[in-house]
């Protein structure tokens, strides 16, 4: 993981023998002949003709995460969303079933419920700890099955084996935001995730300095099984003059040769170079980053679980937490720095706590090097219905937390003031009650 994260995509041979990987700011690519620029248009050589469509440093990104990943290739893009959006365009677009958790990042459950319903993707909505809605919800029509590995924001985890299981026995393909794991805690393509979605802009940045999304094709999904089910991939393309499908036969990913032509050559949705650049830097410190954070995570969970004005912790080591048993056995090495914890007091209690600290950032980010709240009923999942807030644990009083490279004494410190401006609400509610 190390090595990879440091080397893998990228080796000093370029023509300067450039230790890290150069910035290609550069829109097009000169060709050195007519037929060279129309071979690559053909579909018949690789090479770079115009950088929406790729460009040499967002290449040695997706190697780099697909090594990471242990997956056959990756797709580069703008942003997390546009990686979730191409992923499900991908696999289910136009008119396909999705079955997604009901714990998601709340952007995600509306591009479910509004952007692809416009492209008549419908999605049933699942707690993925009940592994019988879980199978109920599949149907003939269904394309995908979507899950965070650690849910945003309260850091349920999933039985991914047996949530696999499950879907490849109707041969559908689990697509998996793994963006708050990263690969340095999980990796889904263990537990037989088929295709894997980060948003690149949290943990694999690492400093809050850039947005870039990635989806990972782990290897395991093959649509010659079904060939009806995914003529996109397996008869010819009437535009693109080959058949996807193909490319899985030379070790390569079909889907996502079909995900970067179409969606994000037509959507426009290119990771800039730069920003490619950016997020191979944080990737180097990621293993290192991740473990020290998910170690202070536990730690700061613990102790806002003993204090009174905090009603619940919403972390994997919590006594009672029904995915205790996965923490121990799938994350030996943590599950990330972001949890939830609720307050009682309702959103008065939970402004009060969060203008109260002055280390811990009030921002709507996570997996940055600095630590952040943010209160999500009234921003991230604002745009929820409350039954949708309610299913992935999101109340008026709840408040995020995404632990930063600080030191824990300094960031507990802080907390404990934000626990005493919350204390003064409640105890001032109590009193009016009274
Ligand atoms: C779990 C998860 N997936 C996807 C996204 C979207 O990523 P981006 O903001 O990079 O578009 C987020 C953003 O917070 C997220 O938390």
């Amino acid at each position: 993981m190390s090595t990879a994260g440091i080397h893998a995509g990228w080796s000093d041979t370029d023509c300067h023998r450039s230790m890290t990987p150069p910035i290609y700011a550069t829109s097009a690519y000169s060709h050195p002949d007519h037929a060279s620029l129309r071979d690559l248009f053909a579909r018949r050589s690789e090479g770079f003709a115009y950088s929406r469509s790729g460009n040499p440093t967002t290449r040695v990104l997706e190697e780099r995460i697909a090594a990471l990943e242990g997956g056959i290739d990756a797709v580069a893009v703008a942003s997390g969303q546009a990686a979730t959006t191409i992923a499900l365009c991908a696999l289910a677009a136009p008119g396909g079933h999705v079955v997604a958790s009901s714990r998601l990042y709340g952007g995600t459950t509306e591009l479910l419920d509004d952007t692809l319903a416009d492209f008549g993707v419908t999605a049933t909505i699942v707690d993925p700890w009940d592994l019988e809605a879980w199978e109920a919800a599949f149907t003939e029509n269904t394309r995908a099955a979507l899950v965070e590995s650690i849910a945003n924001p309260g850091a349920q985890l999933v039985d991914l084996d047996a949530l696999s299981e499950i879907a490849h026995r109707f041969d559908v393909p689990v697509v998996v935001d793994s963006t708050l794991a990263s690969p340095a805690l999980y990796r889904p393509g263990d537990h037989g995730a088929d295709v894997v979605v980060h948003s690149a802009t949290k943990y694999l940045c690492g400093h809050g300095t850039t947005l870039a999304g990635l989806i990972v094709d782990t290897g395991r999904f093959d649509p010659r099984r079904c060939p009806e089910r995914w003529e996109r991939l397996t008869t010819p393309n009437r535009r693109f003059g080959v058949t996807f499908a193909d490319e899985y036969a030379q070790g390569r990913s079909g889907l996502l040769a079909f995900a970067r032509a179409k969606y994000v050559t037509d959507f426009g949705t290119t990771l800039p170079a730069a920003s490619a650049q950016q997020i191979l830097v944080g990737i180097e410190t990621l293993d290192l980053r991740v473990r020290k954070i998910s170690a202070d995570a536990a730690a700061l969970a613990g102790r806002l679980h003993a204090d009174p004005a905090v009603a619940a912790v919403h972390h994997p080591s919590i006594p009672g937490r029904p995915d205790a048993q996965i923490a121990a056995r799938d994350f030996p090495h943590g599950t990330s720095g972001v949890f939830a914890i609720d307050l009682d007091g309702g959103e008065e209690a939970a402004a009060a706590f969060c203008d109260a600290l002055s280390l811990w950032s009030i921002a709507v980010n996570i997996g940055d090097a600095r630590s952040l709240v943010c209160h999500p009923a009234t921003t991230t999942h604002c745009h929820l219905s409350d039954a949708q807030r309610e299913a992935c644990g999101v109340g008026a009083g709840t408040v995020r937390l995404s632990v930063g490279l600080e030191d824990l004494d300094d960031l507990w410190a802080d907390l404990s003031r934000g626990l005493q401006a919350a204390r003064t609400v409640q105890e001032a509610a109590a009193v009016g009650a009274a």
